[in-house]
């Protein structure tokens, strides 16, 4: 026997029922997002690696050591980490930003080459939105008030399943003389770093606030805060969005360390986090990139947004039993003989013509009794069964399969008719005897 071949680690297949939430998640963003007014762009899975160098920062975890990398005849080019970056790019090669408030969103896969584990893996799904145009914290508590919904939406409770998790990065210049205190005070303790954190101090020393090594605990409490380092107008900005969402009764944990993995954000920065999936509990998280249009050549443009992980999303659904119902078919089409095969594929055809709701499935090869086993396991309600009789009758026969019902002969125009007119309501109609209000 031939060696099978298997997925590349941490690219996993999505099976149908996970297929099926995540198609839920992305569906129910979908609707959130377009009653906000956000607009779908679709953008290329793959861009210049120099666009993601200047956006995430060349110091980053991504960039330094997680992107999928290759050589396109002496172009170098990236599998892309994130979408950001790419809507950015398209926002600015297409004007879609310049002196106007544009609000765009955006599904489909990120690579990046992390070690793999439970809720993270090297090929992942985002719904991200970014808006354009807006510089007050309003847009912020939008966004925010946004995902709030969508948690609504999936039956997520945002206070009970989730932790909203908010600080402020101030802008590039408050950051940077931060930078210099953080850095000098690390130096202080040297000693107690980890090798990890001794490494970021000199590439990207804000970092260190966020690392999980129990050993930098102490040192990062100490630590100076970049809070209490800001001017009074970027503290007016965050003290104005903390007082919007309270407005609107969403709590929120003002979390100092918060500092984010990409070197583009400015002022607010969060996090959605949730305590039931284990180490992989950041569900969604975005912020404000003020400087990004303008650093990639665009005219200086304000603007923030956030990406949720679709996978971690249906994870916590998954978890909290929060699943929607699977579509069944409504009925499997049995069919025995030659005659019946094609006396009922033609009419099975002009069934879904005039129903395009319906869910039909054909029965396939085997016996009338292998073909009814497999209605019965696929969830259908009920079996249209075409043996011969049947097929030289005109008629049909309708089975119900979840009913203690008597099995019952119509003809398949009638059928075909009711169910057309009276839509779904037809089948029970149908599987009690009942005449149509039309006989
Ligand atoms: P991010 O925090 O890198 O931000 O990713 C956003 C979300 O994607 C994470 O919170 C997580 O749910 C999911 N995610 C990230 N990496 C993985 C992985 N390896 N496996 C599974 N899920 C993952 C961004 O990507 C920014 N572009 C968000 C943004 C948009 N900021 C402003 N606008």
């Amino acid at each position: 026997m031939r060696k099978s071949i298997q997925a590349v680690r941490g690219m996993h297949d999505l099976l149908p029922e996970e297929a099926r939430l995540l198609r839920h998640v992305e569906e129910t963003a979908r609707e959130v997002l377009e009653g906000y007014g956000y607009e779908e762009i679709r953008l290329p899975v793959v861009e210049r690696t120099e666009l993601f160098r200047r956006t995430l920062g060349e110091a980053t975890d991504i960039v330094e050591k997680e992107m999928y990398t290759f050589d396109d005849h002496g172009e170098s080019l990236s599998l892309r980490p994130e979408g950001t970056a790419g809507c950015v790019r398209a926002a600015i090669e297409h004007g879609l930003c310049f002196r106007q408030v544009r609000r765009l969103w955006y599904r489909g896969p990120m690579f990046r080459h992390e070690r793999p584990q439970k809720g993270r893996y090297r090929q992942f799904h985002q719904v991200g939105a970014e808006a354009f145009g807006l510089a007050g914290p309003e847009l912020d508590a939008e966004l925010i008030l946004l995902t709030v919904r969508l948690w609504r939406r999936l039956g997520l409770d945002p206070e009970r399943d989730l932790e909203l998790q908010l600080n402020t990065l101030g802008t590039p210049e408050e950051r940077a003389a931060y930078r210099e205190r953080l850095v000098a005070y690390l130096e202080r303790r040297r000693e107690e770093l980890d090798p990890d954190s001794l490494r970021r101090l000199r590439t990207n020393p804000l970092r260190i606030l966020d690392s999980k090594h129990p050993a930098m605990r102490p040192v990062i409490e100490a630590a100076p805060r970049l809070l209490d380092h800001l001017g009074e107008a970027s503290r007016e900005r965050f003290r104005r969005l903390c007082a919007l969402l309270d407005l609107a009764g969403v709590p929120h944990r003002v979390a100092p360390c918060l500092v984010r993995g990409l070197d583009y954000y400015t002022h607010t920065v969060f996090e959605w986090v949730t305590h039931r999936l284990g180490a992989q509990g950041t569900v969604c998280a975005g912020g404000r990139y003020d400087g990004l249009v303008g650093q990639l050549g665009g005219h200086e443009t304000p603007a923030a947004g956030f990406a949720l992980g679709l996978e971690r999303v249906a994870a916590l659904l998954q978890e909290l039993g929060r699943v929607p119902e699977a579509a069944v078919p409504h009925a499997f089409l049995v069919m025995a003989g030659e005659a019946a095969l094609e006396a009922g594929l033609a009419w099975g055809e002009r069934l879904r013509e005039a129903c395009p709701w319906l869910r039909l499935v054909q029965g396939g090869e085997g016996s009338l009794r292998a073909q009814l086993r497999r209605a019965d396991r696929s969830g259908a309600r009920y079996a249209l069964i075409l043996g011969e009789e049947e097929a030289a009758r005109g008629t049909v026969s309708l089975k119900p399969l979840r009913e203690e019902l008597p099995q019952r002969s119509w003809e398949r125009d009638l059928v075909l008719e009711r169910l057309a007119r009276e839509g779904e309501g037809a089948w029970e109609a149908l599987a009690a005897g009942a005449p149509g209000a039309g006989a």
